[in-house]
């Protein structure tokens, strides 16, 4: 007979209040952001380049942000999308080149590849939930022109090998840090280990002003491309001033993504909480972590070091989507939240995408089966900056009352 009652079959659940909402910097907006977005307001300037006074938020976010990750260039973007799109004309894709993407990733990784005409190519992830180098290694043809690495939930990619082998093909690698953004590979920030990367400031992301984007890159003229392409073409005073050398382009029939100071005020005061989110959420990580290795030794966790990994999201290896399904709705009814913070997908799984790649006649099943199946069999827990130790607590115990039960039920 089991010696645990689970909530679900009538036990007293682990926790009965609410657990704060599940957003990473979202959840820190306070009196920092207040205080950028009054001066903001107390100027009237509201739009980058010119105003009734000197507008300055988005020079600083970029400024801050470049220094940060460590490249030559940073540019701001209206949403995240806004920065990925202004990357994939600054790498000049185009009919004709074919670009490998993970076949775990999100709306925009597909979109901005399709919408320049070029070929998208999957390759599947492994243990990492980031791609496989193997087969990424495996899709290269004389036509790859880049590789997509998404950084799934806070986690590093094996990027130092990706960046080789890639590179050896003549392959641009652009990193998609929209779910990873503060997190280090090998002791360097991921966004400058390839030729170019975004980040996203949505909502669900790491830090936030809303919606809101970044790109950075250590090449001019890519940088200048991005310029131009996020803002009708044109390289503005502001950022002729960050170029190294003499300028590379001429104008270009361009979008209009820029970010306004008010999203920059937002995202700079979220930018400097950034470093201490990552120790955080590495500690909260660690610690629920290291309690279920001492119970259940054999739990197989993410492959990713702790330290390449900002902690956002504890995810082990269940063996089975029954088993995962089983373990969410037991540790919900225990009165806990279960799932990420934002979210990727199977690509082919997302609607838009599915239908377009039908359309198209790119359908690799085999790669999305791979893909799918790890992602299904894997639990997630997300971690958040502002949980306490009581939270915390309560997390563990719950997670290890079910697991606790689906060993008895011999499951796992
Ligand atoms: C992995 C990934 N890439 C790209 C994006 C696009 O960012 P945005 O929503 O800011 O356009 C997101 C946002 O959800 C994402 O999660």
């Amino acid at each position: 007979m089991s010696l645990t009652k689970l909530a679900q079959d009538g036990g007293s659940p682990v926790r009965t209040d609410k657990l704060p909402p599940r957003y990473v910097g979202v959840n820190l907006i306070g009196e920092e952001e207040k205080k950028l977005v009054c001066e903001v307001i107390d100027s009237k300037c509201l739009f980058r380049h010119y105003g009734p006074g000197t507008p300055h938020f988005a020079n600083d976010l970029e400024r801050e942000f470049k220094e940060y990750i460590g490249t030559k260039y940073a540019l701001a973007t209206a949403t995240g999308s806004g920065a990925y799109f202004s990357a994939m004309r600054a790498l000049e894709i185009g009919p004709g080149d074919e670009v490998i993407i993970p076949a775990f990733g999100w709306i925009t990784d597909y979109a901005m590849v399709d919408f320049f005409g070029a070929t998208p190519v999957f390759a599947a992830i492994d243990e990492s939930m980031n791609i496989s180098v193997e087969d990424f290694e495996a899709k290269i043809t004389d036509k790859t022109k880049v590789v997509v690495i998404i950084y799934y939930q806070g986690a590093a990619a094996r990027i130092d090998e990706i960046v080789e082998i890639a590179h050896n093909h003549g392959i641009k690698v652009f990193e998609d840090v929209a779910q990873a953004c503060g997190c280090e590979y090998k002791g360097k920030k991921l966004g400058n280990w390839g030729d170019i990367a975004c980040y996203s400031l949505q909502n669900n992301k790491i830090i936030s002003c809303g919606d809101g984007g970044l790109l950075v890159t250590n090449d001019q003229k890519m940088y200048e491309l991005a310029v131009r392409y996020h803002d009708l073409g044109l390289m503005r005073d502001t950022f002729k001033a960050n170029l190294e050398g003499p300028q590379l382009t001429d104008a270009i029939a361009g979008q209009q993504w820029r970010i306004n100071e008010l999203s920059a005020a937002v995202g700079l005061a979220q930018l400097r909480k950034l470093p201490s989110i990552v120790k955080n959420c590495q500690e909260k990580a660690g610690y629920l972590r290291g309690e279920l290795l001492r119970k259940f030794p054999n739990l197989k966790f993410r492959a990713a070091d702790p330290k390449d990994d900002i902690g956002i999201l504890v995810a082990f290896d269940l063996g089975s989507n029954e088993n995962v399904q089983f373990f969410a709705k037991a540790y919900e009814a225990e009165g806990l939240v279960y799932g990420p913070t934002s979210w990727c997908e199977t690509i082919n799984k997302i609607p838009p995408v599915a239908v377009r790649m039908k359309e198209n006649g790119i359908f690799e099943q085999k790669t999305f089966d791979v893909t799918n199946e790890i992602d299904l069999r894997v639990a997630k827990l997300a971690i958040l900056p502002v949980y306490s130790d009581r939270d915390m607590s309560d997390i563990t115990t719950a997670a290890i009352k079910v697991l606790d039960v689906m060993i008895e039920l011999k499951m796992i």
